[in-house]
């Protein structure tokens, strides 16, 4: 069977009412995406994103600009009247293939192992339609699959709504995913009707239509019953959250990553770390970040779409966002690199330093109570406590340049546009307004008098009145 026969469609028009929010569900993040982008990511590793159909309605616009640059299609169901309706909205894209799958855009675990498995088992058993069923623990508010006896074809699917109290003992679930054949299901889904709690047109009615008309319909169980957990509320959008990061943690702790306490700690997806690396306890790494081998992220430090070295050390309390630190160096406690900090080799960035578009060069370091911005700093400088770069001068930005092996007094401002030669020297506390030639000293403060035993007179005057 090439692709081509086979498309995935994605549904993701509904407005998700129980979430009470005002973003469309699917776009309500989990594990540090949208919803649907995981169904969609999952789906691609399957067929081609040309392929993929998504079925959007509800903020369609926003749905599209989120998940667009996966290069799948859409389609516009503008008004939602359910999920068989969904389906029948995208009739004249799905009906070119032979078979197609239908996700749920709100059922984000799903994987492409489980994907494959519904269409192969689906294409082996020539079925008309085929159901992934689980058997949750709880199975309050999905659909129940009624089977035929003990065997693996299914009589229908009965809403919760729906349950006669007879079947309220049924366990099997719905997951909302499916396989269907494109010649019996477009044959009767206009068959549809709305005669039901929610007086919508439901896709799992095509269970009881197909049967009516001699086709096969049958059930294939999730191995992980947690694979197809759906979200309907935050709090179960919450629970989807936990499960994925436990997961993403799992999975990093089997390539070799210890993660102290990892129920505390939100690992994104796309996020990768080498083995020998330590993360502990309530760290947040978000986004596309790397962490390199044998680098330690202390507690309470949250990173965003970083590169982080091999070796590093990032002591409690940092956030770093679109920033490199390069391998050995050490950074924190409670440091704020901002966008364009680049850290260089062994270098040590400190307490309370705060960077911006800056590069600090191998082995520099500035270890105390610093804003550094728009800076280019070398390799072996040292910047005293203190220190700051006066980037801005109320209208533009402007670049100081510290060349290496220059040694910055404490409390220094340098004026920008400014430039410290190498090996030049800054006196304590100095404003620095103009270059500074290589190897030379600099001071740019007051000169220090000293009145002798002018405060003991002053006391005694004060006494004597
Ligand atoms: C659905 C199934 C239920 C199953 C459960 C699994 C139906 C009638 N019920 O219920 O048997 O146990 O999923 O999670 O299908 N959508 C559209 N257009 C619409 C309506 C919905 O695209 O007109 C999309 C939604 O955005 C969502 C998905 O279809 O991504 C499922 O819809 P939802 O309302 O969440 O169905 P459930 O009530 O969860
Ligand atoms: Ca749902």
């Amino acid at each position: 069977m090439s692709s081509q026969d086979f498309a995935i469609a994605i549904m993701a028009a509904g407005k998700g009412t129980r979430l009470k929010s005002k973003r469309p569900k699917v776009l309500h993040e989990v594990g540090g995406k949208p919803l649907v982008a995981h169904v969609i990511r999952s789906a691609a590793e399957v067929v081609p994103p040309q392929n993929i159909y998504v079925i959007i309605g509800h903020e369609a616009e926003n749905v599209r600009s989120a998940v667009g640059q996966t290069g799948v299609n859409f389609v516009l169901q503008a008004e939602q009247r359910g999920t068989g309706h969904a389906i029948q909205t995208a009739q004249n894209e799905l009906a070119k293939y032979a078979n197609f799958l239908v996700l749920s855009g709100d059922a984000p675990l799903i994987r492409a192992e489980t994907i494959r498995r519904i269409r192969d088992f689906h294409i082996e058993q020539d079925a008309a339609m085929t159901i992934l069923t689980a058997a949750p623990s709880d199975p309050t508010g999905y659909g129940r699959v009624l089977r035929e006896g003990s065997t693996n074809r299914v009589a229908a699917i009965v809403e919760q709504k729906s349950l006669r109290p007879e079947q309220s003992n049924v366990g099997e679930i719905n997951s909302g995913f499916y396989a269907f054949s494109s010649n019996p299901l477009f044959a009767n889904i206009h068959r549809l009707v709305t005669n039901n709690p929610h007086g919508e047109y439901y896709l799992t009615d095509m269970a009881a239509l197909l049967v009516a008309e001699g086709q096969k319909v049958m059930a294939i169980r999730a191995e992980d019953p947690d694979e197809v957990l759906g979200g309907n509320t935050i709090a179960e959008l919450m629970s989807l959250d936990a499960n994925m990061r436990m997961r993403k943690a799992r999975s990093l702790m089997g390539e070799g990553v210890t993660i102290f306490r990892p129920e505390t700690c939100v690992i994104d997806d796309d996020v990768r770390i080498a083995a020998d690396a330590t993360i502990e306890p309530f760290v947040q790494l978000l986004g596309k970040t790397v962490v390199g081998e044998g680098s330690r992220i202390r507690s309470y430090s949250v990173i965003t779409n970083s590169t982080i070295g091999d070796n590093v050390s990032v002591l409690p309390g940092c956030v770093v966002d679109d920033s490199s630190i390069a391998n050995g160096a050490v950074i924190g406690p409670y440091s704020h690199l901002r966008s364009g900090s680049d850290i260089g080799e062994g270098a040590h960035l400190g307490n309370f330093v705060e960077t911006k578009k800056m590069r600090l060069g191998r082995g520099s370091k500035a270890n105390h109570l610093s804003y550094l911005g728009d800076a280019e700093i070398g390799a072996g400088v040292n910047v005293g406590a203190g220190t700051i770069t006066c980037n801005y001068d109320g209208t533009k930005k402007h670049k100081t340049v510290i060349e290496d092996g220059v040694f910055v007094g404490s409390d220094s401002t340098l004026v920008a546009p400014v430039k410290i030669g190498h090996g030049a020297y800054l006196g304590a506390a100095s404003c620095i307004t103009a270059d500074v030639p290589p190897d030379s000293l600099a001071i740019a403060r007051g000169i220090q008098v000293v009145k002798e035993g002018w405060a003991k007179k002053k006391r005694e005057e004060g006494q004597k009145k």
